[in-house]
């Protein structure tokens, strides 16, 4: 069932049935997120079950505020700190030590947890409404709410379609940024980007002063990270990656014959073909994000059998799209 998430009573509503240990489909500025009570095993549990994820990849937990941080991690490192001040409320994970106790099977048991502090105000309001409970809430666990390695949802419409009428989603429009938050592993004494999302590589080494490690970097393997996987958010099609002249190329090559194909650029393409659908990316890497999965999802609607997509800019404002897209084509 889908609640109007911008009325006070949907919001208690959905509040009172994360402390009843439900499971809800919740908006948040990145993507919509399946949520429980982080601190309620048996909940987190479903969450698991439901996505058909892998119990050892570890959930992010959402909190109200930077206080309730402490609620979960043992420490904070300065550079976390600096992170926090600048991009929280916002579309930032940030893995900190845990607190022995806390979100036990939200982490999978890992000796770290991710928290994220959502700049949505249905998001946000949900977790303050928690926090007031007679028994509160204090963080709620959610990972995107699509079965486990397909396409995140970033409307409610999405996630009903994915889990069902039987599932309580708060409505809460369409997501602002479309692509999940960027993470950074604050437990090894320098950043590192563990998946990039709209907040970069750039803006996380100017707030820090320092340079921010890649994962291939660190010296042994981190703990798994599902968005981390080399095949992940793929749509039903078989996306390719290619640039706007080979896909013109491809396109002229098959002339009339080209069919059941959707075309994603930047550039303007031409096909005789009508079985084609074609779409234009955004020239602006945060419009191109937000649009990105919502378009993977329409071409799989239209039912095409291939997406040729042209290859995003290198520069770091587009990292976290071309990251997206190289998992999406990877599951071919
Ligand atoms: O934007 C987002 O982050 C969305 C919204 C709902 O907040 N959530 C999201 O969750 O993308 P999920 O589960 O699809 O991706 C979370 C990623 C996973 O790759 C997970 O492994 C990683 O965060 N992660 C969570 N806790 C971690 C930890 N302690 N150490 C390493 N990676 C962690
Ligand atoms: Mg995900």
């Amino acid at each position: 069932m889908i609640l109007d998430g911008s009325l006070p009573k949907s919001i208690q509503a959905a509040a009172e049935a994360l402390a009843r240990g439900e499971l809800l489909g919740m908006p948040t500025e990145t993507v919509y997120g399946l949520a429980a009570d982080a601190d309620n095993d048996a909940a987190v549990a479903q969450i698991f079950a439901s996505k058909g994820r892998p119990t050892n990849h570890p959930l992010i937990v959402h909190v109200a505020d930077a206080e309730s941080i402490k609620r979960y991690a043992r420490e904070v490192p300065v550079f976390a700190q600096q992170l926090i001040d600048a991009f929280w409320p916002g579309p930032l994970t940030v893995i900190l030590p845990r607190l022995p106790q806390a979100a036990k099977a939200s982490t999978g048991g890992q000796d770290s947890v991710g928290l994220r502090c959502p700049a949505h105000p249905v998001a946000h309001a949900l977790l303050l409404a928690c926090q007031s409970l007679e028994s509160p809430v204090w963080g709620v666990a959610a990972p995107s709410a699509n079965k486990f390695g397909r396409v995140s949802p970033t409307t409610a419409q999405h996630v009903a379609s994915e889990f069902g009428d039987g599932l309580l989603v708060l409505d809460g429009g369409a997501c602002e940024v479309g692509i999940e938050s960027t993470i950074v592993d604050c437990t090894r004494g320098a950043p590192v980007l563990l998946r990039p999302g709209a907040i970069t590589r750039d803006d996380i080494e100017r707030v820090c002063g320092m340079r921010a490690l890649s994962r291939e970097e660190l010296p042994e393997h981190t703990p798994r990270a599902s968005g981390t996987l080399l095949a992940h958010y793929a749509p039903s099609a078989t996306v390719r990656l290619m640039n706007a002249k080979q896909i013109q190329t491809a396109l002229e090559v098959l002339g009339m014959d080209a069919a059941n194909i959707a075309i994603y650029t930047r550039a303007r393409m031409l096909t005789p073909a009508r079985n084609v659908v074609l779409r234009r990316m955004p020239d602006d890497a945060q419009e191109a994000g937000k649009e990105l999965f919502a378009a993977l999802r329409d071409f799989d609607t239209a039912k095409v059998k291939l997406i040729w997509v042209e290859w995003p800019p290198e520069s770091a404002d587009w990292e976290g799209v071309r990251d997206r897209l190289q998992r999406a084509a990877a599951a071919a």
